[in-house]
């Protein structure tokens, strides 16, 4: 035995005697670092993959089996899912005083927007572009969930995602990697806080670790290809971007990329997040994705597993055993070594230590939940978020004297309007359109009639009634979408149409004669071209939280102006996914307006209607470019200024301009900078995101805004992976949107 390992070993033997009660009250790195040391070197082989063994609890049977020995054992070192605030100070208290070192649990759960108090589904708080917004919803969501003991959350979820398929782009902040990294970072500061003992932070958990929404076709779990450049030049940087935030935990992600599950990806795990980034917090795994490796083939059985996960540096294992089963016996086969092991639990240690649960380990006596503040930042999200995509002869803003016919399967979906992974929000708390009518807009004259009970629903036996119901009032307010289980993980569809009968309703809503507004509640963004002809005004609300009924009637009557912009590209047909705003050229990009089907004269030419890269029936373009966004106010960009005509690689170019309200009423506008590379090593997109403001202007009012763009921020990796800036020619738009034709050149000298 090596006389490292004898010392090791006499340590162990001598400390094992210790008490267990010893209470860390760890505050600087050095002196955790110390405690963790001191602490390891007191623990078995079995209490340290218990460490790193993460359980689900259920308040089912043989939890005394299952879970209360264990933890007795130091068997486990975190649980989810205990829903329980009397269970979880139980459980905690056996892992403090009944185990031979008493090392506190760790308890994680899905906080994605918000615990009771339920905030704008990701996509949604991604569309207000507000990252102050974000990291407030955050921070609320944290007091709320610290206030019942749960120390860690399984979020900010930074994958990209392309393809509206994909049911948990609801979960996403969308298509772009800058608007991505910034809502990420904002929500990680949200939910960490100032300082990780601080009584109401929460360690982040940035997932899922790497490119799962590139999941092809759309198809939940299913296998990426992402090549190298293309990684690190749009999924990767997000993540990138919330580690420097100070995010302490990493979760891997389900798919396969280019056939390596990213449980067992030391690319990814070891000489990216540790040697490149230097992440010093731990990486635990998805629901079962290290078992998982057997299905996918890469795996021969839970052994294996274990070792090619340990091996590959993921530190915590979620539900799935296979490190308390396996790892002693690998360890003693040498098949993983006990500093892989101690290096796992360091990083679990030191997490735990860095959060206080050692001098902290409880729930606090009284929960906190709906707060005023929490509402109030909750409604204001929830009315950023929305999009106004139409609206036709300004109908919207409505004066409250006229009278509504509240029509739709979502305008009283108290459950569906939390969207997806709201496992801890309360319906009964939820304001609807209907309860918002009932509640504060009381003087509003309505009539409810939902036409349809709820989105799938198929039965058109209501049709005249809401259409009778929309004749009899002045305007008709649609509320249509998603129930919430249509959208979140392993919830894929492979048609966006709004689902059941409900573009069938909104036609005959609109046949009664009056104005419409359609409001969608969604948790991604539908194909909604075929419904725009019968509705005057559109606000896209995707699933707006627990206060997303009341924020609805803000915005329609005008108490608020919307100023959300779309964070993903809205298609026309599904088939045109993937479809997204920061694409390549190509080498043969199509025309403005390129011939589409009507347009086909017959026995036309194989070549006659120039071959350029588009679809024939839906054309080039998608229906709402990514960042596009309508205001009860109008804007106008003028007088772009550069502060040089060229920069080196290492300065900064000061962008100005001066944006105008040119409408009647005070709006906000999210100013947007987007550049392309002209000329790169690589093909570069047409353009990229490099910027964006919040900026308000009363009627008439104009600002000079600023923009400023270091060389650095124009870098990429190129096929040799290295991050550079090249010289060349660059084109820089400032706008409403991606679609932006305010435009000035640069360049970057050699
Ligand atoms: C799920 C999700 C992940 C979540 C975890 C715990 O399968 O993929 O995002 O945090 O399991 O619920």
């Amino acid at each position: 035995m090596k006389i490292k390992s004898i010392l090791t070993f006499l340590l162990s033997v001598f400390c094992l005697s210790v008490s267990a009660q010893t209470v860390y009250s760890a505050r600087s790195e050095a002196d955790i670092n110390m405690k963790v040391e001191e602490l390891l070197a007191k623990m078995t082989l079995e209490e340290k993959t218990g460490q790193m063994n993460q359980l689900s609890f259920y308040d089912g049977k043989d939890v005394e089996k299952q879970f209360l020995q264990p933890l007795r054992n130091g068997a486990i070192g975190s649980l989810l899912n205990v829903e329980n605030v009397e269970m979880l100070n139980r459980l905690q208290k056996i892992a403090v005083e009944e185990s031979r070192l008493g090392i506190p649990l760790l308890f994680g759960r899905d906080i994605i927007h918000g615990y009771r108090t339920i905030f704008p589904v990701p996509l949604g708080q991604a569309a207000t572009f507000d990252p102050a917004l974000a990291e407030a919803g955050a921070r609320a969501a944290a007091v709320e969930a610290r206030s019942v003991g749960i120390r860690w959350t399984f979020a900010p979820m930074l994958d990209i995602s392309r393809d509206p398929r994909w049911g948990r782009i609801a979960e996403s902040f969308g298509e772009d990697p800058y608007l991505g990294g910034t809502m990420g970072a904002a929500m990680v500061r949200g939910f960490q806080g100032y300082s990780l003992t601080d009584e109401n932070s929460l360690a982040a958990c940035l997932k899922h670790f790497a490119g799962y929404g590139a999941a092809e076709g759309g198809r939940d779990y299913n296998s990426t290809n992402i090549p190298p450049a293309l990684m690190r030049n749009v999924y990767l940087p997000p993540f990138e971007m919330a580690l420097k935030a100070g995010a302490q935990t990493v979760m891997t992600s389900f798919n396969d990329n280019d056939g390596i599950p990213s449980s067992a990806n030391s690319y990814l795990l070891k000489d990216l997040l540790r040697n490149e980034w230097k992440f010093d917090g731990f990486v635990v795994s998805d629901w079962a994705s290290m078992d998982e490796m057997i299905a996918h083939g890469f795996a021969k059985d839970g052994k294996h597993v274990a070792e090619l996960s340990a091996n590959a540096g993921l530190d915590m294992e979620m539900v799935s055993r296979t490190y308390i089963r396996f790892l002693p016996e690998l360890v003693r086969e040498g098949k993983v070594s006990m500093e892989t092991i101690d290096n796992a639990v360091r990083n679990i240690l030191r997490v735990k230590l860095r959060l206080g649960l050692f001098e902290n380990p409880y729930a606090p006596a009284q929960s906190i939940a709906y707060t005023d503040e929490s509402l109030k930042l909750a409604r204001r999200a929830a009315v950023e978020s929305a999009v106004l995509l139409k609206n036709a002869g300004n109908i919207l803003p409505l004066k409250e004297d006229v009278k509504i016919a509240l029509i739709g399967p979502m305008a009283h979906a108290p459950h569906d309007q939390l969207g997806t992974w709201s496992f801890d929000g309360e319906k009964e708390k939820t304001v609807t359109p209907l309860r918002a009518l009932q509640t504060e807009y009381t003087h509003v004259k309505y009539v409810y009639e939902a036409g349809l009970a709820y989105s799938r629903d198929l039965n058109a036996g209501n049709f005249a009634k809401a259409k009778a119901a929309a004749a009899d009032a002045d305007v008709a307010v649609v509320v249509l979408g998603e129930e919430a289980i249509l959208s979140g993980e392993a919830h894929s569809l492979s048609s966006l149409n709004p689902v059941g009968r409900q573009s069938e309703l909104l036609s005959a809503v609109k046949s009664a004669g009056k104005p419409v507004i359609m409001a969608v509640m969604a948790g991604r963004p539908l194909t909604i071209e075929r419904n725009l002809h019968d509705a005057d005004a559109v606000l896209y609300c995707f699933h707006p939280g627990t206060m997303g009924g009341v924020a609805l009637f803000d915005l329609i009557f005008g108490k608020e102006n919307p100023s959300g912009k779309l964070p993903v590209t809205m298609l026309r047909e599904v088939g045109q996914a993937p479809m997204y705003y920061n694409h390549n050229n190509t080498g043969r990009p199509a025309p403005d307006n390129p011939v589409t089907l009507e347009h086909i004269p017959l026995e036309a030419g194989q070549t006659s209607l120039g071959n350029t890269s588009y679809y024939l029936d839906s054309g080039r373009d998608p229906l709402f470019p990514f960042g596009y966004g309508l205001s009860y106010s109008a804007f106008e960009y003028s007088d772009l200024s550069l502060s040089a005509n060229s920069i080196s690689k290492t300065d900064s170019l000061k962008v100005s301009f001066t944006l105008t309200n040119t409408g009647k009423i005070k709006g906000v506008e999210v100013a947007q900078l987007y550049v392309r590379d002209l000329v790169g090593s690589i093909a570069r997109p047409v353009r990229e995101l490099k910027g964006f403001q919040r900026v308000s202007l009363d009627a008439g009012q104009s600002k000079t805004v600023e923009f400023r763009i270091a060389a650095n921020d124009l870098a990429f990796y190129g096929s040799d992976l290295k991050r550079k800036t090249e010289p060349g020619e660059f084109t820089l738009w400032v706008g409403g949107n991606s679609n932006a034709t305010l435009n000035a050149n640069f360049t970057v000298e050699e």
